[in-house]
């Protein structure tokens, strides 16, 4: 039974025991904040004069590019222990990428060669996994295809960003627990325009379940085996304290929010602001749309355009839920980033919007069905994917060019965010708002006992991974593979 509500950053405390945590039961909350912009660390090459510059975009210290060629960027990653401080008083020994958690910020053009070179200073192999990125098979971090890199050992990882966006790497081995130790980092993928915001922000958004101890262990409790593993501190670029942000009225914003917490679903509101969506997980929209609020399951990303109509405080909240007095689940909205708008009295400045390529029609051509399900295993509780615990053969053979009706239907009550590596999808609409998610997507979300709709389209040959990005469950099972043949 492990309780923490001496913190002296406690906002509010629910004092919880992690035995009997589930899904429902949010712990101790701690007011976090996004780390203060960092300097540019990149001295002045010669030839990146020849470049208009990266955006500027503020939350997480970017990577340094080592290599002027314009068309080519270039990076070292070493992933190492770390003693990690995410509160003033609130420390544990995890893992980090360059020392750094995140993970340093990734920013290329579309078209560019990345190139990174990683450096394995962990006790333990891994890999990367460039987490919506349509990478060539090779470089996609799969440890079936890729041997993963041993301690001390080195690989480089080389592909061409074909896809403008906001997307996130993380290993891809013993994943629940790499990832929770502070292994992952974001990724901006901007296009040759974009908007000219006055200011972009990365917010990386996380929990942790921590105590004095550290990190208590992993998937040692039914609560994390059957939900994922929750934690009882948020996480907004790995602070768990407030650093207010700024801003003036009348300026607008362009917020990249991805969640990369191991199990929580997020549902976020914006307050004090008008704002509107304007990429997904597979870049920028063709069309934006407005919203009240964002379900943000654990792997997505959402660009959000934010607005400074008003001067005073806007807020990124997250809605917690929470067992009241009376044992009921109520949501508690949870300040995850705020920003304090000075007032100009002026009026908004106009942003023109650069839409993205409408996504052109595809006919389905093929189907697949695949059943999310589980079942109690000589070993405890098992996660399945079409009746297989961690299938060694593919479940699915597809044709490079297929559009494909894909049909996942959950058989239980947990949630699972389902993940395609290599490709992307787009949800079938229903007609339901809480589903309405226009937009190029490489993780969904089939909510508790019910079935979603989506296509799927297989551009990118090999042999790739399909399963639920609650690392506990892909651990406990819920991990296969399928196979896009290459058209020629
Ligand atoms: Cu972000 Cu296979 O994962
Ligand atoms: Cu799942």
């Amino acid at each position: 039974m492990r309780t923490i509500c001496c913190l002296t950053l406690l906002l509010f405390t629910a004092c919880d025991d992690t035995e009997s945590a589930t899904q429902d039961d949010a712990a101790a909350m701690i007011e976090p904040d996004a780390a203060p912009p960092q300097p540019d660390a990149t001295p002045p090459e010669p030839d990146a004069a020849l470049e208009d510059p990266l955006l500027e975009v503020s939350g997480i210290e970017p990577a340094i590019d080592h290599d002027p060629t314009p068309g080519v960027v270039e990076f070292h990653l070493r992933a190492a222990r770390k003693h990690i401080l995410i509160a003033r008083d609130m420390a544990y020994e995890g893992y980090a990428y360059n020392d750094q958690m995140p993970g340093p910020l990734l920013q290329a053009r579309i078209g560019d060669e990345i190139v990174v070179h990683f450096t394995n200073d962990l006790p333990e192999p891994t890999t990367i996994h460039w987490h919506g990125l349509r990478v060539p098979n090779d470089m996609d971090g799969n440890p079936r295809i890729q041997t993963p890199v041993q301690p001390g050992e080195t690989f480089t990882y080389r592909f061409i960003a074909r896809d403008a966006g906001t997307y996130w790497y993380h290993p891809h081995v013993r994943t629940n627990e790499q990832l929770e130790k502070g292994l992952y980092g974001p990724i901006v993928i901007q296009r040759a325009e974009e908007p000219e915001y006055d200011l972009e922000r990365v917010l990386v958004l996380d929990d942790i379940l921590w105590d004095e101890d550290g990190l208590p262990p992993f998937l040692a409790s039914m609560p994390e085996r059957m939900h994922g593993r929750f934690g009882n501190v948020m996480l907004t670029n790995g602070r768990a304290e407030a650093i207010p942000g700024t801003a003036k009225q009348g300026q607008v914003e362009l917020w990249r929010i991805m969640n990369t917490a191991n199990a929580r679903t997020m549902s976020l509101e914006i307050d004090g602001a008008s704002f509107r969506v304007v990429g997904t997980d597979g870049g920028p929209l063709s069309e934006p749309y407005e919203t009240d609020q964002l379900l943000v399951p654990v792997g997505q990303r959402y660009n959000v355009e934010i607005r400074y109509d008003e001067p005073g405080t806007v807020s990124l909240q997250s809605l917690l839920p929470r067992r009241n007095a009376v044992g009921q689940i109520e949501f508690v909205p949870f300040t995850m980033f705020e920003v304090e708008v000075e007032e100009t009295g002026d009026s908004m400045r106009e942003v023109p919007f650069v839409a993205g390529e409408p996504l052109p029609f595809r006919r389905t051509n093929t189907e697949a069905e695949l059943v999310f399900d589980a079942v109690n295993g000589p070993n405890g509780l098992e996660w399945q994917l079409n009746g297989q615990t961690m299938p060694e053969d593919p479940l699915f053979t597809f044709q490079e060019g297929d559009t494909v009706r894909f049909t996942l239907v959950n058989k239980q009550a947990p949630e699972h965010p389902f993940h395609l590596h290599g490709q992307f999808m787009t949800i079938t609409p229903d007609g339901r708002a809480a589903t309405e998610q226009p937009g190029l997507k490489d993780t969904v979300l089939v909510p508790g006992r019910s079935t979603v709709e989506v296509t799927a389209y297989m551009d990118n040959p090999g042999r790739w991974m399909a399963h639920c990005h609650i690392l506990e469950h892909a651990a406990l099972g819920m991990m296969a593979e399928f196979v896009v043949e290459d058209a020629d």
